[in-house]
């Protein structure tokens, strides 16, 4: 196949269904040789089942594309170096690499245990960090490349029962940012997406609060596959100055995201005190301090 991104090797994480599947088949449809990388666990993050990953590729290459599967586990060092080896071993090189593996353990924080913490940091913010910096020397000697990580609203707004895997998510978009700032030298960019997608992950969400059922139905009627265009728009050289973004894709809607800036300063020419602060800085900030608003409380309606 020939297209933008013929000539060049795409790594996608966690791509044996949901949006993962939907963004290597449309780079694969571009013209890319893609490593189609899925360990083929549940959606909490056990056992592992290489089909996921190998039923993605043979339709690749059934459909006349380029796809090797790739089984491995993005969150352990060697296993993620390994990941980018798959893509060197039948490719030759590697350009683009998606971050988009993940897990969810939602529980309310009071009875998260240690496990449910671990877990979730290892695959959606390690397994960011282990696979970027696998690529990263590759990325240096070719003065080019390209990541995009997945995040989420979960981490960038906020929700319930989600501590774990907000604080890996929230961290996914410092990781990326620091990348930007680091790889800006060596022509590599590095951006994030928050999708908004009916997979299997979303579907584990307990549906046991009215904000969470509400957040169901809606999430139900949104397919993966809208997530690919912006994803693999983002590998293409037109996108070779965009870097350090968070975006974000809603069925036909795509959005920028703020990133933080102070909002509002004050000072005092003696320094603060404890009382002062309370007395004079709290009132200062308190008509511009941030709601503590879910996802849902902010995407007010529907994309439909
Ligand atoms: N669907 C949404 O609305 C939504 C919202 C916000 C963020 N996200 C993020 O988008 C990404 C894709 O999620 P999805 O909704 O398609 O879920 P999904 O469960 O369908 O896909 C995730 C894939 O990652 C794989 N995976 C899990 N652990 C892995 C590991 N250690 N190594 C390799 N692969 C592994 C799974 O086997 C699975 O196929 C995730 O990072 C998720 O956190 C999704």
């Amino acid at each position: 196949m020939t297209g933008k991104l013929s000539g060049k090797v795409v790594i996608v994480t966690g791509a044996g269904g949901g949006v993962g599947e939907g963004i290597a088949r449309l780079a694969a449809a571009h013209g890319a040789s893609v490593v189609v990388n899925d360990l083929g666990g549940s959606p909490t993050g056990e056992g592992s089942d290489q089909r996921t990953a190998q039923r993605v590729a043979d339709d690749i290459v059934a459909g006349g594309g380029k796809a090797v599967p790739s089984f491995r586990s993005v969150a352990e060092w060697d296993s993620a170096h390994g990941i980018v080896q798959d893509a060197l071993d039948a490719f030759g090189r590697v350009d683009v690499v998606v971050n988009n593996a993940g897990i969810l353990r939602d529980v309310i924080f009071h009875k998260m245990t240690q496990e449910d913490y671990e877990l979730v940091r290892a695959v959606n913010l390690d397994g960011v960090f282990y696979m970027s910096r696998a690529a990263a020397p590759h990325f240096k000697e070719q003065e080019s490349g390209c990541f995009v990580h997945m995040s989420s609203t979960s981490g960038l707004i906020g929700n319930m029962g989600q501590a774990n895997y907000s604080a890996a998510k929230l961290g996914v978009a410092g990781l990326s940012k620091s990348i930007a700032i680091d790889m800006k030298r060596f022509n590599v960019r590095s951006n994030c997406i928050a999708p908004f997608a009916f997979t299997r992950m979303v579907g584990t969400i307990p549906a046991n609060t009215p904000e969470n059922q509400k957040r169901l139905e809606v999430a139900r009627r949104m397919t993966p596959e809208k997530i690919a265009p912006l994803a693999v728009g983002l590998m293409f050289d037109e996108a070779a100055d965009v870097s350090g973004q968070i975006f974000g894709a809603r069925m036909n809607e795509l959005i920028l995201f703020s990133q933080n800036r102070p909002i509002r300063t004050t000072q005092t020419s003696d320094g603060w005190t404890p009382q002062a602060v309370v007395d004079t800085a709290i009132p200062a900030f308190r008509p511009s301090f941030t709601e503590n608003h879910i996802s849902s409380q902010v995407f007010t309606w529907d994309p439909f």
